[in-house]
């Protein structure tokens, strides 16, 4: 176990500050409860760094976030920046963030919650349990973007380019988690269309027999988004680009009842991780105590998993969000006609729950480990 935990916070913009307030909660209680000594920091970033430093990525920040073993990210976005460059826009601050720590694995889970079967305009009632493995530091995102001057009117380009190294590497991680899994990969791409998806098809194709035991599908990126709707059980693992990552893994998550509760982890070679909701600033639910914090608590549970290896810290921050969502719900994903929990309480509950639970979950001296599975 470490001796310290070293977190960087980075709250952002919008619901950003108030939804990392309560992913830090829940991390502070897992810290006394294990006697480890925290260390936070913040830093800004985004709209708010722009605001104070004139950029969205201050490199006090990215030296802080260097520094630190984790870090905890709320959202970035602002409208007041919408008619700026995009190098100083509040999302260009993240982009380059993930890039200058060479984040190039993220990882979006999506599980269908038994409580909230009720919930959200795509609910099925039917079970699932995805995980989509975007590739977060090439592809469109960071290809060579500009304007150009074509027959005296302007033209504008955003360059995808992959090299087979960039597709190896997150498709090796791909299967890998596949075989943790259900063993079942579907790597998502435009092959028919974009030379880079003939690329991505191939590296895929080429690493396939070194995982015997994962079956591999691919999938055109339209056709996935229409099979993530009609039966989202038949995903274990999708593969797939920065772009097409973005916009698969937004439409998983408002299958589990809503985007709010959708989590994140952006890792690398190192251990160190951004932790972060998928979901945006969403400034008109700012400052109001109705946004949900579930997906920026589940994330800090993905902290407790990746960078901590406290698999035992991951799962017991899980329950202690299954059983709040039996007990209260935000707005987002209330009944009509039930009174909503704010922002605060609902992190307040979860750190409720997540004290009952965490003495089952140590490892008890004499009878041996109880498993939080025994305990289900
Ligand atoms: C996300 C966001 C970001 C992305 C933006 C804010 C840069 O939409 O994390 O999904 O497109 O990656
Ligand atoms: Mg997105």
């Amino acid at each position: 176990m470490e001796k310290q935990w070293k977190i960087c916070v980075l709250p952002g913009d919008g619901i950003g500050p108030e939804i990392t307030r309560q992913a830090v909660k829940v991390v502070t209680a897992v810290a006394e409860y294990f006697k480890i000594p925290l260390e936070i920091e913040e830093a800004l970033i985004g709209g708010a760094a722009l605001e104070k430093e004139g950029m969205p990525l201050p490199m006090s920040t990215v030296n802080r976030c260097r520094a630190a073993d984790a870090i905890l990210l709320g959202a970035v976005g602002d409208p007041r920046w919408d008619n700026q460059p995009l190098s100083m826009r509040p999302e260009s601050g993240l982009s380059s963030l993930r890039a200058k720590m060479g984040l190039y694995i993220n990882l979006r889970p999506a599980v269908s919650y038994p409580m909230l079967e009720d919930v959200g305009p795509l609910a099925q009632g039917g079970d699932f349990d995805l995980l989509v493995v975007r590739e977060l530091s090439g592809g469109l995102y960071f290809g060579e973007k500009g304007i150009r001057q074509e027959d005296g009117v302007r033209c504008a380009y955003d360059v995808e380019s992959y090299s087979e190294k960039e597709i190896e590497r997150i498709a090796r991680f791909a299967f890998q988690a596949a075989e943790k899994r259900r063993k079942e990969l579907v790597s998502v791409d435009k092959a028919s269309m974009m030379q880079t998806s003939c690329l991505w098809r191939e590296v895929v194709e080429r690493l396939a027999p070194q995982f015997p035991e994962v079956s591999l599908r691919h999938m055109y990126i339209d056709h996935a988004a229409m099979e993530l709707i009609r039966n989202p059980r038949q995903f274990d693992v999708i593969l797939t680009s920065n772009l097409f990552g973005d916009f698969l893994s937004e439409e998983a998550a408002a299958l589990t009842g809503s985007l709010g509760l959708a989590p994140s982890a952006s890792l690398g070679y190192a251990a160190s991780g951004i932790y972060e909701a998928v979901h945006g600033s969403a400034p008109a639910l700012a400052g109001k105590d109705r946004a949900n914090p579930v997906g920026a608590i589940l994330s800090a549970a993905m902290m407790f998993r990746h960078t901590y290896s406290m698999e035992m810290a991951c799962k017991a921050v899980q329950w202690a969000v299954m059983e709040t969502l039996k007990r209260c719900r935000t707005a987002d994903i209330a009944l009509p006609q039930t009174e909503p929990v704010g922002t605060e309480e609902m992190g307040d509950i979860v750190v409720q729950q997540l004290r009952e639970i965490l003495p089952s979950v140590i490892p008890d001296p004499v009878f041996g480990a109880e498993t939080l599975e025994e305990i289900q």
